[in-house]
């Protein structure tokens, strides 16, 4: 079980896009090798089937390929099948599944004028979630390389370690895996707090503790360049996928996040997303915004829960700077407060010492510990 179902990326989402009406009677352009990757069993499909409509419009729009997988393509993905971690066998699958693509094709796995995105260049890149201190588990997008199918099926494998308390499947995972990628320093502490979680769901305060020990370690969202690869971490709401209620359903054409997800009922696809689905015609008058207006809607939602956006203007992801024009931008690889990295040999038995983690539980932009 994962945190608030309803919220899940690929459970549902629905996509919009900058551009979605604007380009519509212009040429379609087509980008060559890069996919829309949605995984889900048959009942999923039939169920989501609004939802993979809206998100086929979207891919012919722009030219990206569509790409339904099931989860069971491959032998070596089956040991992955437990209920709570089912989607361990998604990451499995798309790792396996990479290896039959070009080198370099780019994978955006949900659950886009995504080319921002695209374009980035990270070969693994995911988000910080909007209203939770973790990173998002359910959307992210991964270029065809060694390190991002090696990153992926570190990730599955962490069904065979999960503890036996509450650890959220693959959400609590992904915070150790970023950690071994980064190989920052702390994860023999947070590791143990993992290995530690015993309670149910309905005491989450040992996960929150835990998820927050990774956010230290991890600190802002960054984009990381390592010797095998590249990884960024989005900031909150700077990512192409966003939960669509936090922003009134509101998209905009030239800015903000291209996909909503946590649309649970397949009916607001039809009857608030989209006037014509079978013709890929959005319904302007109830999701379309200028951007100021969407800009205004994600700084007032920053300025209301400051445990998720850092305040005031004096830092580079600081919500009165940037939050209005979605512009608030990973840190550069080298760019402080930074946290430090362990040689291979010494990352396991690395441990940190959470210097005040009442303080550091207010939050999770994780730079606590480097202050202000
Ligand atoms: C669990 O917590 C205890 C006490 O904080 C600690 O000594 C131990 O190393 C932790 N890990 C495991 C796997 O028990
Ligand atoms: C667009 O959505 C609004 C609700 O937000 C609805 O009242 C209206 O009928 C819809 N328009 C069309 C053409 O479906």
């Amino acid at each position: 079980m994962k945190l608030s179902l309803g919220l899940l990326g690929l459970l549902a989402w629905l996509l919009l896009g900058p551009g979605l009406l604007a380009r519509a009677g212009k040429l379609r352009s087509t980008r060559r090798n890069v996919g829309v990757v949605v995984v889900g069993d048959s009942s999923f499909q039939r169920r989501y089937q609004a939802q993979i409509k809206s998100m086929r419009c979207y891919a012919e729009r722009h030219g990206y390929d569509m790409h339904l997988l099931t989860a069971s393509e491959y032998d070596e993905c089956k040991h992955f099948k437990d209920f709570f971690f089912r989607t361990a066998g998604k990451h499995c699958t798309v790792s396996k599944w990479l290896e039959t693509q070009p080198a370099h094709y780019i994978a955006a796995v949900f659950d886009g004028d995504v080319d921002k995105w695209i374009d980035h260049g990270a070969d693994v890149q995911l988000y910080n979630r909007c209203l939770f201190h973790e990173i998002m588990a359910g959307n992210y997008m991964v270029r065809n390389t060694p390190f991002s199918r090696d990153f992926l099926m570190r990730w599955a494998k962490y069904y065979d370690r999960r503890p036996k308390g509450f650890s959220s499947a693959d959400n609590g995972a992904i915070q150790l895996v970023v950690m071994e990628t980064l190989r920052v320093e702390g994860f023999e502490t947070c590791f143990n707090m993992y290995e530690n979680l015993t309670s149910s769901v309905s005491n989450l305060q040992p996960y929150w503790d835990y998820v927050h020990c990774t956010k230290e370690a991890i600190g802002p969202a960054r984009k990381w360049q390592l010797p095998a690869g590249s990884l960024t971490l989005w900031p909150r709401l700077e990512f192409y996928v966003a939960d669509g209620v936090f922003l009134n359903r509101w998209a905009s054409e030239e800015v903000g996040p291209v996909f909503h997800h946590g649309i649970k009922n397949p009916d607001e696809v039809t009857s608030f997303y989209y006037q014509d689905l079978e013709k890929c015609e959005v319904n302007a008058s109830s999701v379309l915004r200028s951007a100021a207006q969407l800009g205004e809607t994600a700084l007032h939602l920053a300025q209301s829960y400051p445990e998720y956006f850092p305040a005031g203007s004096a830092c580079k992801q600081c919500a009165e700077r940037c939050m209005k024009s979605f512009s608030c931008q990973p840190l550069e690889d080298a760019e402080e407060p930074r946290p430090k990295q362990v040689g291979a040999a010494a990352f396991n038995t690395a441990g940190f010492f959470l210097v005040d983690s009442a303080e550091s539980r207010k939050h999770s932009w994780g730079w606590s510990r480097w202050a202000a």
